[in-house]
Protein backbone atom coordinates (compact mmCIF):
# COMPACT_ATOMS: atom_id res chain seq x y z
CA UNK A 1 0.00 0.00 0.00
CA UNK A 2 1.51 3.56 -0.40
CA UNK A 3 1.07 6.93 1.00
CA UNK A 4 1.25 10.11 -1.19
CA UNK A 5 3.47 12.75 0.98
CA UNK A 6 4.55 15.87 -0.50
CA UNK A 7 4.14 13.92 -4.13
CA UNK A 8 6.13 10.92 -3.43
CA UNK A 9 4.69 7.56 -2.74
CA UNK A 10 5.71 6.16 0.66
CA UNK A 11 5.23 2.50 1.13
CA UNK A 12 3.16 0.83 4.03
CA UNK A 13 2.10 -2.58 5.54
CA UNK A 14 -1.02 -2.52 7.26
CA UNK A 15 -2.04 -5.90 8.70
CA UNK A 16 -4.29 -7.69 11.55
CA UNK A 17 -7.40 -6.65 13.19
CA UNK A 18 -8.93 -3.03 12.26
CA UNK A 19 -10.41 -2.93 16.23
CA UNK A 20 -7.33 -3.60 17.89
CA UNK A 21 -4.77 -1.15 19.29
CA UNK A 22 -2.42 -0.38 16.36
CA UNK A 23 1.57 -0.95 16.68
CA UNK A 24 3.41 0.74 14.19
CA UNK A 25 6.99 -0.24 13.15
CA UNK A 26 9.72 1.64 12.51
CA UNK A 27 12.70 0.48 10.51
CA UNK A 28 16.55 0.68 11.25
CA UNK A 29 18.73 2.20 8.54
CA UNK A 30 20.01 1.40 6.15
CA UNK A 31 17.27 -1.54 6.34
CA UNK A 32 13.17 -0.92 5.37
CA UNK A 33 10.45 -2.69 6.99
CA UNK A 34 11.45 -5.89 5.48
CA UNK A 35 13.16 -6.15 8.85
CA UNK A 36 10.07 -6.88 10.66
CA UNK A 37 8.44 -9.76 9.20
CA UNK A 38 9.02 -12.19 12.21
CA UNK A 39 7.63 -9.49 14.54
CA UNK A 40 4.26 -9.27 11.57
CA UNK A 41 3.94 -12.74 11.54
CA UNK A 42 3.96 -12.83 15.76
CA UNK A 43 1.30 -9.74 16.10
CA UNK A 44 -1.03 -9.26 13.50
CA UNK A 45 -3.05 -12.03 15.11
CA UNK A 46 -4.17 -9.94 18.00
CA UNK A 47 -3.05 -6.03 17.08
CA UNK A 48 -3.57 -3.96 13.99
CA UNK A 49 0.51 -3.83 12.58
CA UNK A 50 1.72 -0.77 10.45
CA UNK A 51 5.15 -0.85 8.95
CA UNK A 52 6.71 1.71 7.28
CA UNK A 53 9.05 2.14 4.85
CA UNK A 54 11.33 5.38 5.86
CA UNK A 55 11.19 8.24 2.79
CA UNK A 56 14.27 7.39 0.85
CA UNK A 57 14.13 3.73 2.29
CA UNK A 58 12.67 0.75 1.20
CA UNK A 59 9.63 0.55 -1.60
CA UNK A 60 9.49 4.25 -0.74
CA UNK A 61 10.49 6.98 -3.01
CA UNK A 62 13.94 8.75 -3.04
CA UNK A 63 12.64 12.01 -4.24
CA UNK A 64 15.50 14.76 -4.40
CA UNK A 65 17.08 13.13 -1.29
CA UNK A 66 17.18 15.94 0.67
CA UNK A 67 15.31 15.84 4.20
CA UNK A 68 15.77 15.84 7.67
CA UNK A 69 14.64 13.37 10.76
CA UNK A 70 11.72 15.64 11.45
CA UNK A 71 10.30 14.71 7.55
CA UNK A 72 9.90 11.40 8.25
CA UNK A 73 8.11 12.01 11.84
CA UNK A 74 5.87 14.56 9.88
CA UNK A 75 5.77 10.92 7.18
CA UNK A 76 4.51 8.82 10.28
CA UNK A 77 1.87 11.75 11.45
CA UNK A 78 0.50 11.69 7.94
CA UNK A 79 0.24 7.91 7.74
CA UNK A 80 -1.30 7.83 10.91
CA UNK A 81 -3.89 10.86 9.77
CA UNK A 82 -4.57 9.11 6.69
CA UNK A 83 -5.25 5.81 8.91
CA UNK A 84 -7.37 7.43 10.87
CA UNK A 85 -5.49 6.35 13.77
CA UNK A 86 -5.61 8.55 16.78
CA UNK A 87 -3.13 6.78 19.01
CA UNK A 88 -0.71 4.11 17.92
CA UNK A 89 1.97 1.95 20.04
CA UNK A 90 4.86 2.90 18.39
CA UNK A 91 8.13 0.28 18.34
CA UNK A 92 11.30 1.99 16.64
CA UNK A 93 14.82 0.51 16.09
CA UNK A 94 17.70 2.51 16.11
CA UNK A 95 16.94 5.28 13.32
CA UNK A 96 13.10 3.78 14.23
CA UNK A 97 13.99 4.90 17.73
CA UNK A 98 15.27 7.93 17.08
CA UNK A 99 11.94 8.90 15.01
CA UNK A 100 9.56 7.36 17.71
CA UNK A 101 10.86 9.74 20.59
CA UNK A 102 10.86 12.47 18.51
CA UNK A 103 7.57 11.57 17.46
CA UNK A 104 6.49 11.45 21.30
CA UNK A 105 8.19 14.99 21.97
CA UNK A 106 6.48 16.78 18.73
CA UNK A 107 2.92 14.58 18.73
CA UNK A 108 2.59 13.60 22.83
CA UNK A 109 -1.27 12.47 22.41
CA UNK A 110 -0.40 10.80 19.03
CA UNK A 111 1.25 7.85 21.14
CA UNK A 112 -0.09 5.49 23.30
CA UNK A 113 3.16 3.36 24.28
CA UNK A 114 6.74 3.32 23.29
CA UNK A 115 9.13 0.35 22.06
CA UNK A 116 12.81 1.83 22.05
CA UNK A 117 15.19 -1.08 20.62
CA UNK A 118 18.96 -0.85 19.95
CA UNK A 119 18.40 2.69 20.27
CA UNK A 120 19.43 6.43 21.85
CA UNK A 121 18.23 9.27 22.34
CA UNK A 122 21.51 11.43 21.74
CA UNK A 123 22.28 12.95 18.90
CA UNK A 124 25.18 12.83 16.99
CA UNK A 125 28.71 13.49 18.67
CA UNK A 126 31.38 15.13 16.39
CA UNK A 127 33.01 11.87 16.12
CA UNK A 128 29.68 10.54 14.67
CA UNK A 129 29.06 12.95 12.47
CA UNK A 130 32.34 12.18 10.60
CA UNK A 131 31.50 9.13 10.50
CA UNK A 132 28.32 9.73 8.92
CA UNK A 133 30.68 11.55 6.28
CA UNK A 134 32.84 8.69 5.96
CA UNK A 135 29.47 6.40 5.33
CA UNK A 136 28.53 9.13 2.32
CA UNK A 137 31.64 8.66 0.92
CA UNK A 138 31.82 4.79 1.42
CA UNK A 139 28.50 4.48 -0.31
CA UNK A 140 29.24 7.29 -3.19
CA UNK A 141 32.55 4.86 -4.05
CA UNK A 142 32.03 1.54 -3.19
CA UNK A 143 28.36 1.44 -3.63
CA UNK A 144 25.69 -0.47 -1.50
CA UNK A 145 26.45 -4.08 -1.26
CA UNK A 146 29.94 -3.15 0.24
CA UNK A 147 28.50 -0.65 2.47
CA UNK A 148 25.90 -3.50 3.51
CA UNK A 149 28.89 -5.85 4.20
CA UNK A 150 30.53 -3.34 6.35
CA UNK A 151 27.20 -2.23 8.45
CA UNK A 152 26.69 -6.20 8.99
CA UNK A 153 30.09 -6.63 10.08
CA UNK A 154 29.40 -3.65 13.57
CA UNK A 155 25.81 -4.26 13.52
CA UNK A 156 25.49 -8.30 14.01
CA UNK A 157 26.97 -10.55 17.06
CA UNK A 158 29.35 -12.84 16.30
CA UNK A 159 26.92 -15.52 16.12
CA UNK A 160 25.23 -14.28 14.01
CA UNK A 161 27.12 -12.99 11.21
CA UNK A 162 28.21 -17.12 11.33
CA UNK A 163 24.54 -17.28 10.68
CA UNK A 164 24.31 -17.39 6.57
CA UNK A 165 20.71 -17.64 5.89
CA UNK A 166 20.14 -13.92 8.31
CA UNK A 167 23.06 -12.30 6.85
CA UNK A 168 21.61 -12.92 3.21
CA UNK A 169 17.90 -11.80 4.17
CA UNK A 170 19.49 -9.00 5.89
CA UNK A 171 21.90 -7.92 3.22
CA UNK A 172 19.12 -8.14 -0.06
CA UNK A 173 16.82 -5.58 2.31
CA UNK A 174 20.12 -3.35 2.84
CA UNK A 175 20.91 -3.83 -0.98
CA UNK A 176 17.29 -3.10 -2.60
CA UNK A 177 18.05 0.56 -1.22
CA UNK A 178 19.21 2.99 -3.47
CA UNK A 179 22.72 5.26 -2.48
CA UNK A 180 20.70 8.72 -2.70
CA UNK A 181 17.92 7.60 0.15
CA UNK A 182 20.77 6.49 1.93
CA UNK A 183 22.99 9.56 1.88
CA UNK A 184 20.12 11.62 2.56
CA UNK A 185 18.85 9.35 5.57
CA UNK A 186 22.64 9.65 6.64
CA UNK A 187 22.72 13.78 6.62
CA UNK A 188 18.83 13.59 8.51
CA UNK A 189 20.64 11.01 11.11
CA UNK A 190 23.93 13.64 11.58
CA UNK A 191 21.39 17.00 11.61
CA UNK A 192 19.00 15.54 14.31
CA UNK A 193 17.59 17.03 17.49
CA UNK A 194 18.92 15.35 21.04
CA UNK A 195 15.63 14.12 22.65
CA UNK A 196 17.50 13.03 25.78
CA UNK A 197 15.91 16.49 27.51
CA UNK A 198 12.32 15.13 27.05
CA UNK A 199 13.24 12.19 28.50
CA UNK A 200 11.77 12.66 31.77
CA UNK A 201 8.38 13.94 30.42
CA UNK A 202 7.33 10.63 28.87
CA UNK A 203 4.09 9.19 30.81
CA UNK A 204 3.53 6.10 28.33
CA UNK A 205 4.32 2.66 29.09
CA UNK A 206 7.64 2.01 27.73
CA UNK A 207 9.45 -0.88 26.77
CA UNK A 208 13.37 -0.80 25.87
CA UNK A 209 14.93 -3.19 24.24
CA UNK A 210 18.40 -4.05 23.28
CA UNK A 211 20.95 -6.87 21.97
CA UNK A 212 23.49 -7.73 24.55
CA UNK A 213 26.07 -7.66 22.32
CA UNK A 214 24.74 -4.28 20.43
CA UNK A 215 28.06 -2.46 19.69
CA UNK A 216 26.39 0.79 17.82
CA UNK A 217 24.14 1.48 20.63
CA UNK A 218 25.50 -0.02 23.77
CA UNK A 219 23.14 -1.42 26.76
CA UNK A 220 24.86 1.61 28.46
CA UNK A 221 23.08 3.76 26.55
CA UNK A 222 19.53 1.84 27.22
CA UNK A 223 20.44 1.85 30.83
CA UNK A 224 20.44 5.50 30.51
CA UNK A 225 16.77 6.02 29.22
CA UNK A 226 15.40 3.59 31.77
CA UNK A 227 17.00 5.85 34.70
CA UNK A 228 15.51 8.88 32.63
CA UNK A 229 11.96 7.49 31.61
CA UNK A 230 9.67 6.74 34.61
CA UNK A 231 8.22 3.62 35.14
CA UNK A 232 10.07 2.52 31.84
CA UNK A 233 10.84 -1.42 31.55
CA UNK A 234 14.43 -2.78 30.34
CA UNK A 235 15.31 -5.69 28.65
CA UNK A 236 18.55 -7.48 26.90
CA UNK A 237 17.98 -9.80 24.22
CA UNK A 238 20.61 -12.67 24.57
CA UNK A 239 22.70 -13.47 21.40
CA UNK A 240 21.84 -10.45 19.47
CA UNK A 241 23.79 -7.42 18.71
CA UNK A 242 22.12 -4.13 17.07
CA UNK A 243 19.76 -6.00 14.66
CA UNK A 244 17.88 -8.15 18.09
CA UNK A 245 14.73 -8.59 16.44
CA UNK A 246 16.62 -10.09 13.66
CA UNK A 247 18.88 -11.89 15.21
CA UNK A 248 16.74 -13.62 18.33
CA UNK A 249 13.24 -13.03 17.06
CA UNK A 250 12.19 -15.46 19.51
CA UNK A 251 13.46 -13.83 22.72
CA UNK A 252 12.29 -10.35 21.13
CA UNK A 253 8.89 -11.14 20.33
CA UNK A 254 8.40 -12.65 23.44
CA UNK A 255 9.51 -9.39 25.50
CA UNK A 256 7.37 -7.59 22.85
CA UNK A 257 3.95 -9.53 23.38
CA UNK A 258 4.36 -9.56 26.80
CA UNK A 259 4.96 -5.71 27.12
CA UNK A 260 1.76 -5.18 25.25
CA UNK A 261 -0.60 -7.63 26.76
CA UNK A 262 0.11 -6.54 30.06
CA UNK A 263 -0.02 -2.53 29.05
CA UNK A 264 -2.05 -1.70 26.40
CA UNK A 265 -5.68 -1.60 26.67
CA UNK A 266 -8.31 -2.81 24.27
C1 LIG B 1 20.36 2.21 12.70
O1 LIG B 1 20.48 0.99 12.93
O2 LIG B 1 19.26 2.73 12.49
C2 LIG B 1 21.60 3.03 12.65
O3 LIG B 1 22.69 2.27 13.03
C3 LIG B 1 21.43 4.24 13.49
C4 LIG B 1 22.60 5.16 13.43
O4 LIG B 1 23.47 5.01 12.57
O5 LIG B 1 22.65 6.08 14.27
Amino acid sequence: MHLMVDGLKLYYVDCGPRSGPTVVLIHGFPLSSDMWASQIRALKGAYRVVALDLRGQGRSDVGDGQFTLEFLVDDLIALLDKLKIERAILCGLSMGGYVSLRAIERHTNRVSALVLCDTKSEADTNEGKVSRAASIKAIKKEGMRAFGTSFLESAFSKTSLSNSALVNTASRIISRNKPLGLCGTLLALAGRTDTTPFLPKIQVPTLILVGEADKITPPELSRRMHTSIANSQLQFVTNAGHLSNMENPTEFNACLLSFLNANVRY
